[in-house]
């Protein structure tokens, strides 16, 4: 690996200038590494300023084409959305997440039917936005069900790729439900409907503000430890992706970002599949407060954003994506 030797070979004489830096640079960022995470709420003209994460809002219908008008233009490649639905409409089986006039489905509506195909849109298939529980599936005796939430979340990812979304998101972690989603849309005429994978989501603090951001904070009844992963694993890891790239993923996310660059990495030199990394709402939030306290520089948003790309992450899911072309100049 080492070709030479000091003092003939010095390093520090590539770092010297500007230009020679940027000469031998292994890892850069554009606006096609992005996806924007989008919060729905109901009502009229609202821009809701979510507390825990700085210049992040959620945003009723009518200020969408505002969004994604800035997204296009950005050439953000795709937009995730999720929804705060109110808690009159949750309820212990989360059937919101059917309503065909739901946040989301009405967001794909009128996305799709003004901008076609000039921006993807993704969308979780999980319930946790729409049950009263607070978590992803089907919820009793404190256990979260298996086989009787995907039938659901098959519902679900019939009812949005109907409506337009690009890219099924099933964020919930149930076993199996890559492959019966895949062979539900294959059978409904929805063959190029892409499925994007949460298939490494870990159990973790960091999705916090998030929580908040969604509404289902106060929600939640315990924790999601019966189905997603334990911080202690790894293998695991290359289990979960193995077995969703044989039901069919197209992509897969590791989930949150910063503290799972090795497992980025591994799926990478193990799965030659898309891998994307979810800045998630806790790693923005201690960023996005840090630089506003003055405790650490805005640069540490690039610096955080490039690691995910060293570790070999196709895209970033990120709260900041909205203004990545003003951090990158
Ligand atoms: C739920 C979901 C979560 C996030 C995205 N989809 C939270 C959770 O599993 O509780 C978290 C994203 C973030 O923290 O930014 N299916």
């Amino acid at each position: 690996m080492i070709t030479g030797k000091y003092p003939s070979l010095r390093l520090r004489r590539s770092r010297k200038n500007d230009w020679s830096r940027r000469l031998i640079e292994e890892n850069n960022l554009t606006s096609n590494d992005f996806i924007l995470p989008v919060f729905l709420i109901d009502g009229k003209n609202k821009r809701q300023a979510i507390k825990s994460m700085p210049d992040v809002y959620r945003y009723t219908l009518d200020k969408i084409g505002f969004i994604i008008d800035k997204a296009i233009k950005n050439n953000l490649p795709m937009v995730a959305l999720f929804p705060h639905t109110q808690n009159n409409k949750k309820n212990f089986l989360g059937t919101e997440a059917l309503n065909e006039d739901n946040l989301v489905c009405k967001a794909i509506q009128l996305i799709k039917k003004k901008y076609k195909d000039e921006i993807g849109i993704m969308c979780d298939v999980a319930l946790d936005p729409y049950t009263s529980h607070g978590h992803d599936g089907l919820f009793k005796s404190g256990y979260v069900l298996n086989d009787e939430t995907i039938e659901i979340l098959i519902n679900q990812s019939l009812l949005q790729a109907q409506i337009g979304c690009d890219v099924l998101a099933p964020s919930d972690m149930m076993d199996g439900r890559i492959g019966k989603i895949r062979k539900a849309l294959d059978k409904n005429g929805y063959k190029m409907t892409q499925i994007l994978s949460y298939a490494v989501k870990y159990a973790s603090g960091f999705y916090g503000p998030f929580r908040d951001a969604v509404g289902s904070k106060g929600l939640l009844k315990g924790n999601k430890k019966n189905y997603q992963m334990d911080f202690k694993n790894s293998n695991e890891a290359l289990r979960e992706v193995a077995l969703d790239i044989k039901e069919g993923a197209d992509m897969v996310m590791v989930k949150p970002g910063l503290p799972y660059l090795d497992i980025i990495s591994l799926i990478k030199q193990n799965f030659k599949i898309p891998v994307m990394a979810y800045q998630v709402s806790g790693e923005y939030s201690l960023l996005a407060n840090g630089i506003k306290k003055g405790i650490i520089s805005n640069e540490t948003i690039i610096e955080s954003l490039i690691s995910f790309k060293r570790a070999g992450a196709n895209a970033i899911v990120s709260y900041y994506a909205d203004r990545i072309h003003t951090i990158l100049k």
